[in-house]
């Protein structure tokens, strides 16, 4: 197997961009982290962001990856600066053996539930303040402007 495009969401922002991509990878594995996908030469991985990385279900299978060529990508509540971005990518990439190469990355905004919004509020409404007028514009993300510049990012590596 060739590809795999292994990604954790949880409610359906990164699964979003997943979908994105299987519609241009058609033989692929598709799914959670599990070892099946540890055959593929190129893995494009997705991740909801949690506390400014990925979680520790991705990052026990980007431990595991050795030689791959890996796409990483995922989606973050709390801001949509290039930023940001770079900063949880640099987290998260930081957990990438070195026998790896990232051919590419690819973040963008993804609402966040009300539960976690209502959580935010109750335990810190000083960080609930600041990041307000964000949580609102993620709501309307994954949007089609994420979907066609993913799309542009993936046709970049031509595969
Ligand atoms: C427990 C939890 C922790 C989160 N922590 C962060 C965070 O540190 N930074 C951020 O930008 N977004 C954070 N978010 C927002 C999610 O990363 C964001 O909504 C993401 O798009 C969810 O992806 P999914 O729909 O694929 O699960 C958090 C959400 C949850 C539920």
């Amino acid at each position: 197997m060739k590809y795999a495009i292994v990604y954790s969401s949880i409610t359906g922002n990164t699964k979003k961009l997943a979908e994105t991509i299987k519609n241009k990878i058609h033989e692929c594995y598709y799914g959670k982290p599990s070892d099946e996908a540890l055959s593929a030469d190129t893995i494009f991985l997705g991740f909801w962001t949690g506390k400014n990385s990925c979680s520790a279900e991705v990052q026990s299978f980007i431990e595991k990856l050795s030689d791959k060529k890996l796409f990483i990508f995922g989606t973050a509540g709390y801001n949509n600066t290039k930023e940001y971005f770079e900063e949880i990518l640099s987290n998260v990439k930081a957990h990438v053996p070195s026998s790896n190469t990232i051919i590419g990355t690819y973040m963008c905004q993804g609402k966040v539930s009300d539960a976690k919004q209502d959580a935010i509020k109750k335990d810190n409404p000083e960080m609930y303040e600041a990041i307000k007028d964000k949580l609102e514009e993620a709501v309307q993300h994954p949007n089609d402007d994420d979907i066609n510049a993913l799309v542009s990012e993936i046709d970049k590596l031509n595969l």
